[in-house]
């Protein structure tokens, strides 16, 4: 089966999330399995960058506001994934992130910027973008890639079925209905139920929920959460009116850059069998962090976007409860600047027992992720995440709000949680964790059942072509 993804993010180019490392991860596992997928991308300098053994497949002159755009087809390096690569300088080539400058101000031609992208999805469907290689399946991930359902309808005949994958349903892609003649859609895709105009706006985010064949979502709870009004963002009535096509596939974790066995970023290697090769990453930890280098002390982790998402403000209420049970803290993230400021305050008044790094750093998250006892993640909703799944493979036992993909993934044999999104919960879920890791072989069998557990890609890839199938045989 042909697939083509189309996605904004890719992992190790260009990653804000979650969303890079499953498109980095799931179409190769889907080559491995025997399906021939590719990705489109926008042309951003790191991807142009690293794009080898390329050929231009078509010229799709001045579009979207750039004079030229062309369309290119390659492969990253040491990557043998072939990739399209929108190469629009004006659109994409400029310092910053993907869909924000180096201030944090959204692109203000986001609108324009991501509807190329759908553009280039949708004709690579339809087979005029390329005349040598046609997917049969168009699955568009998060708001960035959504009008390419949309714009694919408009092409009949439709030989190619869409599938759109909703990572987080809080990052929508709205912006100024009087921007709608950008889009160079027909009228009548604006209004009514199925339009994309929404609450007086347009909608990325509900063009690709009222478009695509199929949706999914990246765990089975966020899949039913999100047709409720507390996590529906608004959008829970076209969830709801889509309830028989919405399915809920987990993602799983890359072996190639999360192992402990064999990861380079980390000091000491370790497997199921030699927990003690543990030891030696937590106390790198302890000491570059400056904390006190004590093997008697718990060491929680967080890994993190700094946003309201993550419920890390419950964190910062339930640190004294923390640190009077013994335990010692290590923040990794960037985000909020409310919150970057709270706790680099938490660990100037406490250095020898909390530490802080404010920023993005892939090295520094693989060596909380194995220095640490537990990986926190008290997030208010979270459609799949991955760093409980990162810790549940370095016995690094997860603590969780039980919501989204975290429900879905951690249990009492491998890990905490809690229910009510306040820091009451949240110590008391703390709290037994320290009870837990005092008890060392009650730790012990839970991280080797931890580490036990199959959270491999292998298992999502044949629930997406299971996916792809039955909606192959819709009508
Ligand atoms: P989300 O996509 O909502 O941010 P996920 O748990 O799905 O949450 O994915 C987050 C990804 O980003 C993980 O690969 C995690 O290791 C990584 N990450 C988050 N914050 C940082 C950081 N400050 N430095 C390095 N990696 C980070
Ligand atoms: C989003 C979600 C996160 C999920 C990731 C990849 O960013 O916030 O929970 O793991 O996408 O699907």
């Amino acid at each position: 089966m042909r697939v083509l993804h189309v996605a904004a993010e890719m992992f190790p180019f260009v990653k804000t999330g979650g969303l890079a490392d499953v498109v980095a991860a799931l179409p190769a596992a889907q080559r491995a399995a025997g399906l021939d997928a590719r990705v489109v991308l926008p042309g951003y300098p790191a991807i142009l960058d690293a794009l080898r053994r390329s050929r231009k497949v078509h010229d799709g002159g001045a579009l979207f506001g750039a004079a030229r755009v062309t369309l290119r087809q390659g492969v990253l390096a040491d990557s043998e994934l072939p990739v399209y690569v929108i190469d629009a300088p004006y659109l994409y080539s400029r310092e910053g992130g993907p869909y924000q400058d180096a201030a944090g101000r959204e692109w203000r031609d986001n609108l324009q910027r991501f509807a190329l992208l759908g553009w280039y999805g949708s004709h690579l469907a339809a087979g005029d973008a390329d005349t040598r290689w046609q997917p049969q399946l168009l699955h568009c991930h998060d708001w960035h890639a959504a009008l390419a359902c949309t714009m694919l309808r408009l092409h009949p005949p439709r030989s190619s079925r869409t599938v759109f994958t909703v990572h987080n349903l809080a990052y929508q892609g709205r912006f100024d209905l009087g921007d709608f003649p950008l889009l160079g859609l027909p009228a009548r895709c604006l209004d009514g139920l199925d339009g994309i105009e929404f609450h007086g706006q347009l909608s990325f985010m509900k063009a690709g929920l009222v478009d695509a064949d199929v949706i999914s979502t990246v765990s089975p709870t966020y899949a039913r959460e999100i047709t409720t009004a507390e996590f529906g963002c608004g959008l829970e009535g076209v969830l709801r009116s889509r309830a028989d096509d919405l399915h809920g596939i987990l993602n799983g974790v890359d072996p190639a850059v999360w192992n402990p066995a064999t990861d380079p970023h980390i000091v000491s290697r370790y497997d199921a069998a030699h927990l003690d090769d543990k030891a030696p990453c937590k106390a790198f930890i302890q000491q570059q962090m400056g904390l006190s280098v004590r093997s008697d002390a718990p060491l929680f982790a967080v890994v993190s976007r700094l946003s309201q998402q993550k419920g890390l403000d419950l964190l910062l209420e339930a640190l004294p409860a923390l640190l009077a049970a013994g335990g010692q803290l290590v923040l990794l993230g960037s985000g909020d600047a409310a919150l970057e400021g709270a706790f680099r305050e938490a660990a100037r008044a406490h250095p020898t027992a909390v530490g802080v790094q404010v920023g993005y750093d892939e090295a520094m998250a693989h060596r909380f992720i194995a220095g640490a006892d537990v990986i926190l993640l008290p997030s208010r909703f979270e459609p799949c995440g991955l760093t409980q799944l990162y810790g549940l493979r370095y016995g690094t036992l997860p603590l969780v709000r039980r919501v989204g993909g975290l429900a879905d993934t951690v249990d009492a044999s491998t890990g905490f949680s809690f229910d009510a999104a306040d820091a009451t919960s949240l110590r008391g879920a703390v709290q037994h964790a320290v009870a837990a890791w005092r008890d060392r072989p009650r730790w012990l069998s839970m991280q080797q059942t931890a580490m036990e557990r199959d959270h491999s890609w292998s298992a999502a890839a044949a629930a997406y072509t299971e996916l792809y199938r039955s909606c192959s045989l819709k009508g």
